[in-house]
C-alpha cells in the first residue's frame, strides 16, 4: 500500500459544534497525519471553484452557499492509502446511510451540512490539496 496525500474539509457545520478535535482524532488514531492546515471562511465564489466539478448539479447553489456560511478548516492528510482510508473514516455522503461509528453518522446533519468532506481519486486529491496549499506548505511527516 503506497502512503498517500489527500484533503480533508471539516465543514462549517462541524466547526460550529467544536468537533474539530474529535475529527482529527480520529483521522490521527487511525495511522493519518496532518502535514498542512488552515481555518478559512470561503467566499462563495472560491466554494463555487472549489466545487466547480458539481457545476450542473442542482444542489450546487445551495452547496456554495453553505460551504461560504463560515469558517471551515482544510487541511492535507498523509499516510498509507490516505485516500480510500479518510473515506472509510468519513463514512457515506448521506448520514443517513453512513455507517456506525463514521465522522458523517455521528457528527453530520443532514447530506449539505455533512461535516466533512475527502478528496475521492489521486487525481482529485492532487487539485484539491493544490487548491488550498502551496507545495512549500506540505510538511511531509514520513520518517
Ligand atoms: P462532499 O463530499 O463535500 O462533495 C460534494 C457535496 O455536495 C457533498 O459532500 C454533499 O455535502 C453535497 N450534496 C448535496 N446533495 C448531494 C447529492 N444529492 N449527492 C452528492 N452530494 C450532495
Amino acid at each position: 500500500m503506497a502512503v498517500q496525500r489527500t484533503l480533508s474539509i471539516i465543514k462549517p457545520d462541524a466547526v460550529a459544534k467544536n468537533v474539530v478535535g474529535d475529527i482529527i482524532r480520529r483521522f490521527e488514531e487511525n495511522g493519518l497525519s496532518v502535514i498542512a492546515v488552515r481555518l478559512q471562511q470561503l467566499s462563495a465564489a472560491e466554494a463555487g471553484r472549489f466545487y466547480a466539478v458539481h457545476a450542473e448539479r442542482p444542489f450546487y447553489g445551495d452547496l456554495c452557499s453553505f460551504m461560504s456560511s463560515g469558517p471551515a478548516l482544510a487541511m492535507v492528510l498523509e499516510g498509507q492509502n490516505a485516500i480510500a482510508l479518510n473515506r472509510q473514516l468519513m463514512g457515506a455522503t448521506n448520514p443517513k446511510e453512513a455507517e456506525a461509528g463514521t465522522i458523517r453518522a455521528d457528527h453530520a446533519d443532514s447530506i449539505d451540512a455533512n461535516a466533512v468532506h475527502g478528496s475521492d481519486s489521486a487525481e482529485n486529491a492532487a487539485n484539491e490539496i493544490a487548491f488550498f496549499f502551496a507545495d512549500l506548505e506540505l510538511n511531509s511527516r514520513i520518517a
